[in-house]
């Protein structure tokens, strides 16, 4: 499955903590968009989606939630509950959000702008895509 953690450049003294992520090092694509999630009710579960091209990076910046990856074969599930953290999503990955915490904030950095072409948002349709 094309997912991995990775780990940022950690700057940490008296003054708090400075995390780093920059292109070609940590992220291995050029941020054409940013976008957060917060403000979710541990009852709602949200994604339900995998991407034709784009590929993401997930950092729990505040509290927790889970994500659940699969690539119709393997499942599993990742907690991004750590701001030096980061989930890297690839090609043909469906996810499922859920368990967000009340002070949780999803950051996404993502490699295209906003296309909705590019989502696939069936289950059925993305298992057929991948088979
Ligand atoms: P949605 O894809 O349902 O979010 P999630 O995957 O987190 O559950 O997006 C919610 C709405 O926002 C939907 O109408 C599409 C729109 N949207 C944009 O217009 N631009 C964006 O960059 C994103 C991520 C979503």
């Amino acid at each position: 499955m094309d997912i991995k953690l990775i780990d940022f450049q950690k700057h940490i003294d008296d003054r708090g903590s400075l995390i780093i992520a920059e292109y070609n090092k940590e992220i291995p694509f050029l941020v054409k968009r940013v976008y957060y999630i917060y403000g979710v009710s541990d009852d709602k579960k949200r994604g339900f989606h995998s991407h034709k091209n784009l590929k993401q990076i997930n950092i729990g910046i505040a509290g927790s939630c889970k994500v659940m990856l699969t690539d119709g074969k393997e499942k599993t599930e990742v907690t991004p509950d750590n701001p030096a953290k980061g989930l890297y999503i690839g090609h043909n990955v469906w996810r499922e959000i859920y368990d967000f915490s009340k002070d949780c904030v999803l950051l996404v950095l993502a490699s295209e702008v906003y296309d909705e072409t590019d989502y696939i948002r069936s289950y059925e349709e993305f298992l057929k895509s991948v088979f």
